[in-house]
């Protein structure tokens, strides 16, 4: 991936949406549904991944090719061309890459987990028990050791730049994923709780928002999408040319959105079945999916199955994470290699995973209301930062490129209707994104104070 000529046989689409597909769509999504009250709040969802999400991936995507840089590079280039000046704005993104790199890679290492505990129960020497999550939360020096596992195979990765190899090896995985997930949607909703879950993911009972859902939406997406991390900027950067980037972001936001749509029918009904009571925190999917595997008939071979392909896309998201916070440190400070980059930042990464990783035990006291250390720092920064931080990114490519530019890249003379979308996108970027960001953020901030969350 060092190279700016991307020329893999899966193309582009395979590194954008391999980077959005992810802990997001599986673990991440369902969560916030059930925290959000389902039907209202998944109609929202499906509005903004549209009308928010996918314009201003387009323009991050525009961005890195105009510029062939990383996100700070590409910043300083656009400054120098209209005397602007997008210094910090262009740094956020790669700061919030790697403060989500940190605790990503503690959710991974719970994905690494029932790798182990599945391996080990087929060869008969452990049982899954219900409380296999539980006791994982409790250890913080597992959870540290198993992110560190996670950060040190993502660096040896994008140090050692066989991201080429490894993606292809992915892309031969990501069907048999998909067929597993599709069979697991299936013996999830023949389970005799699917009447109310369809209902309570499809009937849209806007009364069960909250004033923090809309924040909560537009966080969501961003991160499903990659939108925000300076992700996208890096990869438009390595994108061959004919490729029309309005339909790629459009394939992106359409894929992702159809996985995540798989986690819901997943994960819902196992947890109606296991309670009346919809339960609403991270370690949602990994309590009840174990416990599924453990009742089924050769559930073993298949939850190892599932776990090492959820894995995969944890990894490939990993390495979109680090790859974008290495291309911008080389692009800055040219001369600095790759390694060097790459190691100070995986090293960096760790040491804030202390944090995450000991939010069940040694963290167990710092608690806001019913949320724990964790769950704080995702809101705090998928909630609170991301929105803001995408927002600046987006201004930095509406701003920074001229219209005329703009054009350019949008509109391609074969493709009829980029023509009557180059108004809306303009107006989408321009004008939807900066007040329904900001009004999710005062809406946010004012149930907080009031106590409406
Ligand atoms: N989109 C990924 C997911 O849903 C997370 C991610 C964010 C990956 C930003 C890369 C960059 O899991």
């Amino acid at each position: 991936m060092t190279s700016r000529n991307w020329h893999t046989r899966f193309g582009f689409y395979f590194l954008a949406v391999g980077s959005a597909f992810g802990l997001g769509n599986l673990w991440r999504f369902p969560y916030v549904v059930g925290e959000n009250g389902g039907g209202a709040f998944v109609l929202l969802y499906i509005f903004l991944a549209l009308t928010l999400g996918m314009p201003l991936l387009i323009g991050e995507l525009m961005l890195g090719r105009f510029t062939r840089q990383s996100v700070m590079m590409a910043a300083k280039k656009i400054s120098v061309n209209s005397g602007k000046k997008f210094k910090l704005l262009s740094a956020m993104p790669v700061v919030m890459s790697l403060v989500v790199l940190s605790y990503y890679s503690v959710i991974s290492g719970w994905v690494l987990h029932f790798i182990l505990q599945f391996s080990l129960s087929l060869f008969g020497s452990s049982q899954i028990g219900s409380g296999s999550m539980m006791s994982l939360l409790k250890n913080g020096g597992l959870q540290f050791g198993l992110a560190s596992v996670h950060l040190l195979i993502t660096l040896i990765v994008v140090v050692k730049g066989i991201q080429d190899g490894l993606e292809k090896w992915i892309g031969w995985m990501m069907p048999f994923f998909a067929f597993l997930v599709v069979i697991l949607i299936w013996r999830s909703t023949s389970l005799s709780t699917t009447t109310e879950v369809m209902r309570f993911l499809f009937y849209p009972d806007f009364s069960k928002l909250t004033l923090s859902s809309l924040n909560h939406a537009i966080g969501h997406v961003f991160f499903t999408l990659s939108v925000g991390f300076g992700t996208m900027v890096t990869f438009g950067s390595y994108i061959r040319d004919d490729q029309h980037l309005p339909t790629v972001g459009l394939r992106v936001a359409f894929f992702d959105t159809i996985v995540s749509f798989g986690g819901l029918f997943i994960v819902f009904p196992l947890v109606f079945k296991a309670s009346n009571q919809v339960i609403t925190d991270p370690a949602l999917m990994f309590d009840v999916l174990p416990q599924f595997f453990n009742e089924m008939n050769g559930g073993l071979l298949f939850g190892l199955a599932f776990f090492v392909c959820l894995y995969m896309a944890a990894l490939n998201a990993s390495i979109g994470l680090l790859e974008t916070i290495v291309s911008n440190i080389v692009d800055t400070f040219k001369g600095m290699s790759r390694s060097r980059a790459g190691w100070m930042s995986g090293l960096t990464a760790l040491f804030l995973t202390l944090l995450p990783a000991l939010s069940g035990s040694f963290f167990s006291e710092t608690r806001l209301g019913q949320k724990g250390l964790i769950e704080l720092i995702d809101s705090l920064l998928i909630n609170g930062f991301l929105p803001l931080v995408a927002l600046g990114l987006s201004f930095i490519f509406f701003k920074g490129l001229s219209l005329k530019e703009k054009e350019r890249l949008f509109i391609d003379k074969e493709k009829f209707v980029s023509y009557s979308m180059f108004p809306q996108w303009i107006f989408a970027v321009q004008w939807f994104a900066p007040v329904v960001i900001i009004l999710g953020w005062i809406l946010h901030l004012f149930g907080l104070l009031t106590g409406h969350v």
